[in-house]
């Protein structure tokens, strides 16, 4: 593939953080927002409020400290990193509530990088991927089923992931549109095969404000290597959830605070010979 300097791959990064609000913002316009009670409002808005006093208490703030999270707050919005930033540190606490009464296959976070309707698939599949799109074959398949084990023919398995950059179609400039990116149907038996490329790790974008804040507090900006997925099927809970990969330098340290055990692959070498393989089934709650 065309090799990218530095430059390039700095820019596409600021790029990714106003491809995520504008994304966030269109998925608004079609599911709307659900209305919070005055009641509610008053309640976490206060806590969190008095939670951001204590802070300021205990460590005794400064008005020079003060106005650096203000220029900062300010700078998030005008870069469009919202989305990054919530995603990374807020959202896995929403999802470990949303989801702490399934019995199914755990979830994980959603992140930013989402596009609804991708390219419908059948149930063994190659991903749409450039011709010489770089990284290790890896054939993804598995079963979808019910908490009782029963087969779910037909399950939707939506999946979509970076490529060997770290890139995410149509959020970096510069990849085809559906690159790696694609909705498989399972089979009468709920089986699916995927053919795709192990992702690389991620580095969240380090030009913008996350990656200040990153730098100011001295943490570091990866994410292990992961697939995302949708899992669906009428008349069950739709779950969405990340895969990682044995032995990634970031599956202990994560940014995102988004890999759990259960969600770990188990990769072997391919029986094709070529590239690697692994078998994960999803198990869907009832609606
Ligand atoms: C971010 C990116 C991801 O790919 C992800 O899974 C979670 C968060 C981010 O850049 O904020
Ligand atoms: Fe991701």
């Amino acid at each position: 593939m065309t090799e990218q300097t530095p430059a390039e791959i700095e820019a596409r990064a600021a790029d990714s953080g106003a491809g995520a609000t504008a994304a966030f913002r269109s998925k608004l316009q079609t599911e709307g927002l659900e209305d919070v009670t005055p009641e509610r409002v008053n309640t976490l808005a206060r806590e969190v409020l008095t939670a951001v006093h204590d802070t300021i208490r205990r460590h005794k703030v400064t008005y020079a400290e003060y106005d650096a999270l203000k220029a900062w707050l300010i700078q998030v919005g005008e870069d469009g990193e919202w989305p990054l930033f919530l995603d990374v540190w807020v959202e896995h606490v929403v999802e470990q509530v949303a989801n702490e009464n399934r019995h199914g296959t755990k979830g994980s976070i959603e992140g930013p990088y989402y596009v609804p309707d991708a390219p419908g698939l059948p149930a063994d599949a190659t991903l749409p991927m450039r011709e010489d799109e770089s990284g290790t074959p890896l054939l993804f398949q598995g079963q979808v089923t019910t908490v009782g084990g029963d087969p779910i023919a037909g399950a939707k398995v939506e999946i979509w992931q970076a490529d060997a950059l770290g890139f995410y179609s149509q959020y970096a400039p510069g990849l085809p549109e559906w690159n790696l990116r694609g909705t498989v149907t399972a089979d009468e038996q709920g089986g699916y095969r995927i053919h795709t490329l192990q992702p690389a790790p991620y580095q969240i974008p380090t030009d913008g404000s996350c990656g200040k804040l990153i730098a100011a507090a001295g943490w570091h900006a990866w994410r292990p290597a992961h697939l995302h997925l949708k899992v669906s099927a009428p008349g069950h809970q739709l779950i969405t959830t990340q895969l990682y990969f044995p032995g990634d330098a970031h599956n202990e340290d994560d940014i995102a605070s988004a890999v759990k055990p259960e969600l770990m692959l188990d990769i072997v070498p391919a029986e094709s010979g070529e590239g690697e393989q692994t078998t994960y089934n999803f198990v869907l709650d009832p609606a």
